[in-house]
């Protein structure tokens, strides 16, 4: 498991092993839209401000995924133990 935290609160969520990013932030009460949840379509895409993604998504390209900056939390997981969010 890993650790999101959101920017704006402060707050911290655990995304288990089993779990989306997703599904760990709506658990939480925090709604990302999503549409395709596998990572092709881009509507959950997300700004990380500190840590690194590990990107499980079609839609960014490699040059995008390697920024860093930025990933698909319907698919894409953590490098990191933490990513912050601009959520
Ligand atoms: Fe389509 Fe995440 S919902 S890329």
């Amino acid at each position: 498991s890993f650790e999101v935290k959101l920017a704006s609160s402060g707050r911290i969520i655990t995304v288990a092993k089993d779990q989306t990013v997703t599904k760990a932030l709506s658990d939480a009460g925090v709604e990302v839209q999503t549409a395709c949840e596998q990572g092709v379509c881009g509507t959950c895409l997300t700004r990380v401000l500190e840590g690194v993604p590990d990107h499980k998504d079609q839609y960014l390209t490699p040059e995008e995924q390697a920024a860093n900056d930025q990933f698909l939390p319907c698919c894409s997981r953590a490098k990191t133990a933490r990513l912050v969010l601009d959520l």
